[in-house]
């Protein structure tokens, strides 16, 4: 185990992501805590859509083209003495296998709901995922300067739909032109929204008034409104339950912030609460066993490959988590899928766009390394210990197209980029054991308009993609071979390998996966698949 000093950044490391449905303000809460964390000093830099200013994690032209985030970006910021690590996700409701992978490179995420709209799709995609390593989740309940449902109602479908018991941290007062700011229930004082002196510049937009009874309170806001806040504190501070660590950090207790990221109201408390509740970086499982955030080596793992984040380069960089230990400019690190040792003289910290490069980083932070095609995503680096770090999956596409050239004498090339762009976690490609097809499969649709491009731009092939009669795929194991045969010579018509030539069912119809379900109970049908590779088969 290390000393004091090492203790000592990992406790003011905290690491997280930032997960929503589109449009739930997730960018413009990005924005306000980069703004307190004083690395930009006006809104409107980050935030941004089309053609007026692009966010500083626009990377690529598609994205820029059409406003949205495709790719994923690091930020870190120091806020109170605290570092915080932000993940960002690709925004868009395009978003992709990254979205779901970084999850599982974080300690802790921050789910942004519109109070209007309450938990929409691609938010209980996110939290489902977040739910395979218990990840803590804090939520925030965005957009009270808008007609928004009662606070009751949101709270009761994050417990119905998520599964997620709520605490109330802080409490509205009212909504939409009558939004006239919180309660925060742990302090016991009321913050006031104020509109009117709300500038772009300023960081903190509220006025404290002390407490509920105070005769202020029934001035500003009106004697009927503070009176109802009172009878209704009342209720919620006994309804539920008050906040416990132990089961914030078990990830089944949410606390629950309310305000408006537009108006940069709540935030500041958000933040509080992130750094002060928030994990300090965590252990992950190896394969083999569970490594820690004290341990004097340096681990880590590959959760994405980014392709083109400096075109002029055409570089591909590998963002590696760190685990344990302590990365230094130089240092030797063991490559352990292929078995080889490296040596890292230019890992840098990235800032969306912006890489600087570092002589020192920890566990929690998210380093990148230059990728000359030897590194896939959930490979591990250590200082010369074979293990591999478990959890970071490939999961089941959602769509699917068939892959076909326009010119079929680029077939050879055609593979060599599908299988680079595999690897990259862009793309995940199937060949069907019955025909010469090449499947592709997403989990948001302009993930293939990404490799289209990308293919024409980096490897010179024309390629179209077709629909095809494929809704759902399961990834298929048994602990009996003999099934396994039989399973394959009845289905075959249905069956194709991916990249780690594993065997993978393509359903044209949810029903028909019901009906093989059924029918062979004896094999299981995965949602993910662990990358498992040669170490682990020694
Ligand atoms: P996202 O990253 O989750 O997709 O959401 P984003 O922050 O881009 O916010 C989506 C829209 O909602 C933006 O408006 C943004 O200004 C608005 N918004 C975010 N937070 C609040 C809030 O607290 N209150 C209100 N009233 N609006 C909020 P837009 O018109 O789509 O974009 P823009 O023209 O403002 O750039």
């Amino acid at each position: 185990m290390f000393n004091s000093n090492h203790e000592q950044e990992l406790s003011k490391r905290r690491t997280f992501a930032i997960i929503s449905h589109p449009d739930a303000g997730k960018t413009t809460i990005t924005e306000k805590m980069l703004l307190f964390g004083k690395v930009i000093h006006t809104s409107g830099i980050v935030k941004g859509r089309g053609n007026k200013k692009y966010a500083k994690s626009d990377w690529m032209d598609i994205e820029k083209k059409r406003g949205i985030s495709v790719t994923t970006s690091v930020m870190q910021f120091i806020y109170k003495n605290v570092l915080i690590n932000l993940l960002d996700t690709p925004g868009h409701q395009d978003f992709s296998e990254d979205t779901y992978r970084i999850l599982t490179a974080v300690d802790c995420c921050l789910v942004v709901i519109d109070a209007a709209k309450g938990i929409e799709e691609q938010t209980k995609k996110l939290i489902d995922v977040t739910r395979m390593h218990n990840t803590p989740i804090i939520t925030f309940i965005n957009k009270l300067d808008r007609d928004s449902q009662e606070p009751i109602n949101i709270l009761d479908e994050i417990e119905k739909k998520i599964q997620l018991n709520c605490t109330p941290v802080t409490w509205p007062i009212s909504c939409g032109k009558n939004f006239k700011g919180i309660y925060h229930i742990h302090k016991k004082l009321i913050y006031l929204y104020k509109k009117k002196t709300f500038e772009n510049k300023c960081l903190l937009n509220s006025q404290v008034f002390y407490s509920l009874s105070d005769v202020l309170l029934d001035n500003d806001i009106g004697i009927e409104l503070a009176n109802h806040l009172r009878e209704e504190l009342d209720l919620i501070i006994n309804v539920y339950p008050e906040f416990d660590k132990k089961n914030f950090l078990k990830g089944v207790l949410t606390p629950v912030f309310f305000g408006s990221a537009l108006g940069n109201f709540g935030i500041d408390h958000l933040l509080t609460s992130l750094i002060t509740w928030g994990p300090s970086p965590l252990s992950r499982k190896s394969h083999t066993r569970k490594v820690y955030p004290q341990e004097k080596k340096f681990t880590g793992f590959v959760f994405k490959i980014q392709a083109n984040m400096d075109l002029k380069h055409r570089d591909r960089i590998a963002f590696v988590r760190i685990v344990s230990g302590q990365y230094t400019k130089g240092m030797r690190l063991r490559h352990v899928r292929i078995k080889k040792n490296i040596i890292v003289s230019d890992a840098f910290s990235f800032l969306a766009g912006d890489r600087l490069s570092i002589d020192k980083a920890y566990p929690g932070d998210v380093i990148g390394f230059h990728n000359h095609g030897t590194i896939k995503i959930g490979d591990t680096f250590t200082e010369g210990e074979d293990i591999k770090f478990i959890g970071i999956p490939s999961f089941a596409p959602e769509i699917y197209r068939r892959i076909f050239l326009k010119n079929p004498l680029k077939q050879k090339q055609l593979i060599k980029g599908l299988t680079q762009l595999s690897e990259e976690g862009a793309i995940q490609v199937f060949r069907p054991i019955n025909n010469n097809n090449l499947i592709l499969g997403a989990i948001g649709i302009l993930q293939f308009d990404v490799v289209i491009e990308r293919l024409k731009i980096e490897y010179h092939i024309d390629a179209i993609c077709e629909q095809v009669n494929i809704i759902l795929a399961r990834w298929i194991r048994s602990k009996n071979p003999c099934s396994i045969y039989s399973f394959k010579k009845n289905n075959s018509a249905y069956l194709a390998y991916d990249t780690s030539n594993s065997l993978i069912y393509l359903a044209p119809t949810i029903a028909n996966l019901n009906i093989v379900m059924s029918e062979y109970s004896d094999i299981i049908f995965d949602k993910t698949r662990e990358q498992v590779d040669n170490i682990l088969k020694r």
